[in-house]
């Protein structure tokens, strides 16, 4: 038996004024869509920005439903409008921004799993890396250079 030991590696910025400029402007986009979540159940608001090489910007946030499987995280929100809008772009960079009503967020909030899944197919359809940017309302930003340091061991189609 041997172990097999996995790394990632990730930024931290200490605030969103230390990021560069194009990605602040991506996370206040974000921060505009957090703002349009419609998250009356959970009361926990998410907001996402995806920037195309094409130079558009699109946004989504999670959106609820009172059968909870059928509600939507704010990331695939945005990245499968992005997909069925402009199917040739690529992705560059992904902005990701969540806000609490019951308490204020300063811890960055990654994608979850199934988000980071999603984010992974179109890597592997792109050829190229995905920038991940993600926090809470406020504080430190964490950037991933690409998804598969948010998931090692990605299920992607090589396996099908
Ligand atoms: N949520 C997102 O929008 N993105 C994530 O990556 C994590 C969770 C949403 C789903 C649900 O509406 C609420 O946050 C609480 O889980």
């Amino acid at each position: 038996m041997k172990s097999l030991i996995i790394t990632s590696t990730l930024s931290v910025y200490d605030s969103i004024e230390d990021l560069p400029q194009d990605v602040l402007e991506l996370m206040e986009k974000a921060f505009e869509a957090r703002e349009k979540a419609y998250a009356p159940y959970s009361k926990f608001k998410v907001g996402a920005a995806v920037l195309l090489d094409n130079d558009e910007i699109i946004t989504g946030s999670n959106q609820e439903n009172a059968s909870y499987p059928a509600g939507l995280c704010a990331e695939r929100t945005a990245i499968f409008y992005a997909g069925a809008k402009y199917p040739d772009a690529r992705f560059q960079k992904i902005a990701i921004s969540a806000k609490s009503l019951n308490h204020r967020l300063v811890t960055p909030i990654p994608p979850c799993g199934s988000c980071r899944q999603a984010i992974a197919e179109y890597e592997v359809k792109q050829e190229s890396p995905i920038e991940i940017f993600f926090m809470g309302e406020t504080g430190k930003v964490v950037k991933a250079n690409s998804l598969k340091e948010l998931l090692p061991l990605v299920f992607d189609n090589t396996y099908l």
